[in-house]
C-alpha cells in the first residue's frame, strides 16, 4: 500500500515532477530504429514523459528529437517536409535542424539572423541495437550510453519490439517484477507458447504454486528471487532482474532467447512496453524470429501501420469465454503479452495504491517502490545520481537454476546474474 502523495510522486513524470527528474537521468528507448528507416523519410511523432516530441532523420542521416510544435505559430512539425537537412514547417517555412535550431525563416532578411535566435527543445537521439535512445535530463549530466546485452549482443542474436499500454508505466513495470501471476494467468501457455514451451523451468513452476520470495538489493535495482520445490530436497530459483528505474528481465526457460522489458512513461495515463529477446551466445532462428513477429511469446500482434496491440481495450481483448472455461487461456485473453496488458489495463490508467491488500508474493514491488522513493529523494534533495545510470549496473541477466537447499541464490547464482559476452545463460 502506498500514501496517495507517493502514487502520485512515483506515477507522474512530466516536466518537472520528483519521478520526471529520475526518469531524465537515464537514456531511455524513444523510437525503434524501423521507424526511422532511411534520411529524409517521413518524422515520426513520439510522447514521452508527457512531452509531445518528432522524431526525424535529416539528408545526412543525422538523427533529431524535437519539440513537435514550430517555435513561430505552433504548427505541428509532423506536417514538415523533411529536406536538405532539415526539417521545414508547411506553414510559413521556417526550417530546423536535428538540434532545434532553427536555420531559416524565409520571410525575414537574412541578415536579420533572426532565425539564429529561435531554437526549439531537443534530446540526443543515438541508434544502439536497432533501438533509438534518448537522454531528457540535463545535457551536463548525461550518462554514458547504455550497454544492456541485448543491445550489445550482434543484431542476428537479438529482436525488439514495443507497443503502447493503455496503463500508468508503474503498474506495467509492477507486472514484470510480479513472477506470482505466471503460474495463474499464463497457465495455458507456458506448455503451447512456441517461445516458452518444452524445458524443465516449466515443470518446476506449474507444480509449485507457493513459491518462496527472496528480494535482495542489486547495484542498481533488484534481484527478486521465487524459490520452488526441485527434486531430491532442491530448491529450483527463478531469478528476475529489476533496474531502475524500468528495465526488467525474466528468468530464462531452457535454451530459448531471454526476454525482458523497458517501461517507459508516454505520459502519465499510457506507457511504451517495450519487449526484447535475444540470446547471449547463438542467432535467433527464423522459426523463432517468426514466431516474435506474430506476437508470440512477450510480443504482440498489432493494429496495421500501429503499434497498438490488435486485441485492445475497444474490442475487449478478443475475450474468448470458451478458451477460458476450457482452461486453454486462464484468463481468456490470448497471448502472454495481451494477458499481462489487458489486466493491467483494466486497473484504470493509474491504479490506487491506498486501497491495495499486499501479501508475502509482493515483496518485490514493496522493495521496488522504497527503492525508487529513495532515489528520486536523493536526486531532488542532494543531486544524487540514481541506480542504474552507470552501465556497470546494467551488465546483468536474469537466472533460471537449480540449487542446494542450503545455498542463498546470492551466492550460488552469483556468476549467472552478470551479463558476460560469449557465456551462455544459466537456464533450466
Ligand atoms: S507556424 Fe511554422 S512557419 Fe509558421
Ligand atoms: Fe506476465
Amino acid at each position: 500500500m502506498l500514501r496517495k502523495e507517493q502514487n502520485d510522486l512515483l506515477t507522474q513524470t512530466g516536466p518537472g515532477t520528483a519521478m520526471g527528474q529520475l526518469f531524465r537521468s537515464y537514456w531511455i528507448p524513444a523510437l525503434l530504429a524501423e521507424e526511422l528507416p532511411e534520411n529524409e523519410c517521413p518524422p515520426v511523432r513520439v510522447k514521452l514523459l508527457s512531452e509531445r516530441l518528432l522524431a526525424f532523420r535529416d539528408s545526412n542521416g543525422r538523427y533529431g528529437l524535437i519539440d513537435e510544435f514550430c517555435a513561430h505559430r505552433g504548427v505541428s512539425l509532423w506536417f514538415g517536409r523533411n529536406e536538405e537537412c532539415g526539417l521545414r514547417c508547411p506553414y510559413h517555412g521556417w526550417k530546423y535542424d536535428v538540434s532545434g535550431q532553427c536555420i531559416d525563416v524565409p520571410s525575414e532578411p537574412e541578415e536579420s539572423g533572426f532565425s539564429r535566435k529561435i531554437k526549439l527543445t531537443s534530446y540526443p537521439l543515438v541508434e544502439r541495437g536497432g533501438v533509438l535512445w534518448t537522454c531528457m535530463g540535463d545535457p551536463d549530466k548525461q550518462p554514458p550510453l547504455p550497454e544492456w546485452e541485448f543491445i550489445t549482443v550482434p543484431p542476428p542474436q537479438t529482436f525488439t519490439s514495443k507497443r503502447l499500454q493503455e496503463s500508468n508505466w508503474l503498474q506495467a513495470m509492477e507486472g514484470g517484477i510480479d513472477s506470482s501471476h505466471v503460474p495463474f494467468l499464463h497457465r495455458g501457455d507456458l506448455n503451447s507458447d512456441p517461445l516458452f514451451k518444452d524445458n524443465k523451468g516449466n515443470q518446476y513452476t506449474l507444480g509449485d504454486s507457493r513459491p518462496v520470495f527472496e528480494v535482495v538489493e542489486s547495484p542498481g535495482g533488484l534481484y527478486i528471487a521465487a524459490r520452488r520445490n526441485a527434486e531430491g530436497g532442491h530448491y529450483y530459483w527463478r531469478i528476475t532482474q529489476w533496474v531502475m528505474p524500468s528495465f526488467t528481465m525474466i528468468p530464462p526457460r531452457g535454451n530459448h532467447p531471454v526476454h525482458g522489458h523497458f517501461w517507459i512513461p508516454s505520459d502519465d495515463d499510457n506507457c511504451w512496453a517495450w519487449s526484447f529477446d535475444y540470446h547471449p551466445i547463438r542467432e535467433l532462428a527464423q522459426a523463432e524470429l517468426a514466431a516474435m513477429r506474430e506476437g508470440k511469446g512477450i510480443h504482440v500482434r498489432y493494429v496495421p501501420g500501429t503499434y497498438r496491440a490488435f486485441a485492445n481495450k475497444d474490442n475487449d481483448y478478443l475475450m474468448d469465454r470458451a478458451a477460458q472455461k476450457a482452461g486453454r487461456t486462464f484468463s481468456g485473453v490470448e497471448g502472454i503479452g495481451m494477458q499481462d496488458a489487458s489486466l493491467q489495463e483494466s486497473m484504470g490508467p493509474i491504479v490506487d495504491r491506498t486501497k491495495e491488500n499486499l501479501v508475502s508474493t509482493d515483496n518485490g514491488i514493496i522493495m521496488a517502490r522504497h527503492r525508487l522513493l529513495r532515489a528520486v529523494k536523493a536526486l531532488v534533495d542532494k543531486g544524487v545520481p540514481p541506480p542504474g545510470v552507470d552501465p556497470t549496473h546494467q551488465k546483468v541477466r536474469s537466472a533460471a537454476i537449480v540449487l542446494p537447499p542450503d545455498q542463498p541464490f546470492k551466492d550460488g547464482a552469483r556468476d549467472a546474474l552478470i551479463a558476460r559476452p560469449a557465456v551462455a545463460p544459466t537456464s533450466v
